[in-house]
């Protein structure tokens, strides 16, 4: 039987079966209850402070919240969708359990600075744990870049050999991508962390609250300064789902690579067993499946910050319903985004790279043509005629079925003759790579500075 809602006073009929399963949201909001208890406590506590609530009420309602938290805890609480959402379930069960007290703690309150608080208490969390999985997965990444520092791969433009690089730099790449992802997750999280409580229902209220010391209490960094706005904008869950898709949009990236990697074509790196799976029919096959996850999931993530944007595209001041369509794609978003991060770093520690497999990758399609170019122009060849000498040499060493290093010098010489002895020196893979050596650039010794930069930046995180 449908519960009285504690809003009911001036309705005379029942609401609707179909309403209310349609606009019940503790299906999923109940996931707020340690936010909307915390709350709940700093608000009462306030209001006592403020004269508003006797000693004895406060007590009884601290009491009771602790209580009623606990037996969600362990599973005792019986959530009920005709009270709508996880503020009038936990609401009414307090007034159950103590009497008036509890129907004196929504004093100066609304559901509307309530959820908003709720929310920008849970999403700080979440972006706190977000952030350390980041650091882990980072931290995990930075290590094997050092480790691969001297190992050569082909780099690719338009999926096409280009140059060689080295692993390590490569891999210091990623890390690159996913730093200023956990930049924009903290300064994303500055904006979380203001209190809304105080707002009431879009006005303020009457009643002399301090809505810095709940702000205090609550570990907020300040108060939103204006009501209208505390209620009703979310944007601060849009930045988040920005930054949660962009974050999800780089694994999948790296995901896309591994899976390329992984493929018999190149062979340039397996994956653990734990993390890959078999095919029912195909006994010889391991499948990169977590990669293949991650690239998936980033679609549901993406979607879920243009669903969040939408939410919020067209609605007036202050607070309209709307607004309750925020916490589906957000806490998928975090979830995913989270569990993404966490497998992500796991695969990572059980990965091999065949650095042979690499190697003679590496050496396929001329990639130091580039380097015989700078070496004419270092002869004194203007660049775009040392562009064209080379063109040519490459062309020869195509039809004779050579690679660079291994076209004679007296060919070489046919089309230049500022071509001496010395130039195999840059042919080599080593060598063009080892010239490379500034700051950004994939020398071994360059990736070496880079990744223990990169790890000093990581330790003074601290996370
Ligand atoms: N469940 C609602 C939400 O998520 C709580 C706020 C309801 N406020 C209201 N005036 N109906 O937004």
């Amino acid at each position: 039987m449908s519960q009285k809602k504690p809003w009911a006073g001036r309705f005379s009929e029942d609401t609707d079966a179909l309403m209310e399963t349609f606009s019940e949201s503790v299906s999923f909001d109940w996931r707020l209850y340690r936010q909307d208890i915390r709350g709940s406590i700093a608000h009462a506590r306030m209001l006592q402070a403020a004269g508003v609530l006797s000693e004895e009420d406060f007590g009884d309602i601290e009491r009771g919240l602790r209580e009623i938290e606990s037996d969600i805890e362990r599973g005792a609480f019986q959530w009920s969708e005709s009270l709508e959402d996880v503020h009038m379930n936990i609401e009414a069960e307090l007034t159950r359990r103590i009497g008036d007290a509890g129907k004196r703690l929504h004093t100066g309150r609304s559901r509307n600075d309530q959820v908003a608080t709720d929310m920008r208490l849970y999403l700080r969390e979440g972006i706190d744990r977000i952030a350390s999985a980041m650091t882990g997965l980072q931290r995990t990444l930075v290590d094997l870049a050092g480790k691969e520092a001297g190992t050569i791969m082909p780099g690719y433009t338009h999926m096409q050999s280009a140059q060689p690089v080295t692993l390590g730099h490569h891999i210091l790449a990623w890390n690159e991508m996913l730093d200023r992802d956990y930049q924009r997750l903290l300064d994303c999280r500055e904006r979380v962390n203001v209190s809304p409580l105080g707002a009431a229902a879009l006005a303020g209220t009457g009643y002399p609250i301090d809505r810095q010391m709940t702000a205090d209490e609550l570990g907020f960094g300040g108060v939103c300064a204006n009501s209208l706005d505390a209620v009703s904008d979310r944007d601060f869950v849009i930045e988040f789902g920005a930054a949660a898709a962009l974050i999800m949009v780089h694994l999948s990236r790296i995901a896309e690579e591994l899976v390329l990697w992984s493929s018999e074509g190149s062979g340039f790196v397996e994956l653990g067993d734990a993390f890959c799976t078999g095919s029912s029919i195909m006994p010889q096959k391991k499948n990169p499946d977590v990669a293949e996850l991650i690239r998936g999931k980033s679609g549901r993530v993406s979607g879920n910050l243009v669903a969040l944007l939408m939410v919020m595209k067209g609605q007036p001041l202050a607070y309209n319903r709307d607004n309750q369509e925020d916490k589906e794609p957000l806490f998928d978003s975090m979830d995913t985004v989270e569990a993404g991060l966490r497998v992500f770093s796991a695969m990572f520690t059980q990965v091999t790279f065949h650095r042979e497999a690499m190697y003679r990758a590496a050496s396929r399609g001329h990639p130091t043509a580039t380097d015989l170019a700078d070496y004419l122009v270092r002869k004194g060849v203007p660049f775009r005629d040392a562009h064209g000498v080379v063109a040519r040499i490459v062309d020869h060493a195509a039809r004779d079925r050579l690679q660079l290093e291994q076209v004679p010098l007296s060919v070489m010489q046919q089309h230049s003759d500022a071509i001496g002895a010395d130039v195999y020196d840059v042919l080599t893979l080593e060598g063009s790579v080892a010239s490379r050596n500034h700051v950004g650039g994939t020398a071994p010794e360059q990736v070496t500075i880079a990744a223990e930069n990169a790890a000093r930046r990581l330790q003074e995180r601290g996370a």
